[in-house]
């Protein structure tokens, strides 16, 4: 059964490096859609560059780009598997289309974790974090801030958007846009919330446990409809 996880949470809770972490441990594809703008940016490519000053000013991207970047993504083979999807979606809208994209796509049900951490904790560690200016990978949470990128050498910088007046646009963002999502989800089976204020080897504990249930909740469901079929 593939592994379709997305991870919700607002800015700082630790999506990334979540989703960094448990998409090498099952060997899924790490979808995050931040990175692909950055990541775009640096390139140079037109669509990225467009949504630029939205990413600098804390606001969201417009749904029908973004929805055109994960349907392009999430169509490609190496997503038969499944996937973790870190940063999408962060708008009802962005919810719908997604599930329409999974129906479409043939792929199985989604696996929702949303990692809470309060407010006080996210305005800390955005303001600390640094991120290498050349991989964008986040330094270390706790001692690696001085030294370079273990990924690819580069030294680390502030990120453009953590800039405290940018941070407090994007709670601001989330709360209003971003939290429904979590209601468009809440009560689905396979919806679990996970403590994300905890150091990052337990958060990565308790989340692999959860995914672990949740696919255990979609094997449950599988094998009653077959049973049902099989009447
Ligand atoms: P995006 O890159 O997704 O930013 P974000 O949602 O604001 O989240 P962050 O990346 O800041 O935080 P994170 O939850 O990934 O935490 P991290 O693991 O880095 O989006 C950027 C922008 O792109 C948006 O504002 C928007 O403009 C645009 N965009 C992207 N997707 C879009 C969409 N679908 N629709 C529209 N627009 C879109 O951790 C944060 C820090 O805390 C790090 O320093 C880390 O080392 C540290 N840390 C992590 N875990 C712990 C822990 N357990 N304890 C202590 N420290 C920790
Ligand atoms: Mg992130």
């Amino acid at each position: 059964m593939a592994l379709n996880v997305i991870m919700l949470g607002p800015p700082g809770a630790g999506k990334g490096t979540q989703a960094e972490r448990f998409a090498a441990r099952h060997a899924l594809p790490k979808i995050s859609t931040g990175e692909m703008l950055r990541d775009g940016i640096k390139r140079g490519l037109p669509l990225a560059l467009k949504a630029k000053e939205k990413i600098d000013r804390g606001e969201l991207v417009d749904d029908r780009t973004m929805i055109g970047i994960v349907r392009e993504r999430l169509s490609r083979d190496d997503t038969n598997a499944g996937f973790v999807l870190d940063g999408f979606p962060r708008t009802v809208f962005q919810g719908r289309e997604l599930d329409a994209m999974m129906e479409e796509l043939g792929k199985g049900p989604l696996i929702v974790i949303d990692i809470t951490v309060p407010e006080e904790e996210l305005v800390r560690r955005l303001a600390a974090r640094r991120v290498c200016s050349t991989c964008g990978m986040n330094a270390e949470p706790i001692g690696e801030v001085a030294s370079v990128c273990r990924r690819c050498g580069g030294t680390f910088a502030h990120r453009a958007d953590d800039d405290d007046r940018v941070v407090r646009e994007r709670l601001r963002v989330y709360a209003e846009q971003t939290k429904p999502v979590v209601d468009y989800y809440v009560g689905r089976p396979t919806f679990r919330a996970v403590n994300g204020a905890q150091p990052p080897d337990r958060v990565a504990d308790e989340l692999e446990a959860t995914i672990v249930d949740a696919a255990r909740t979609l094997v449950g469901f599988a094998l009653g409809a077959q049973g049902q079929a099989g009447r």
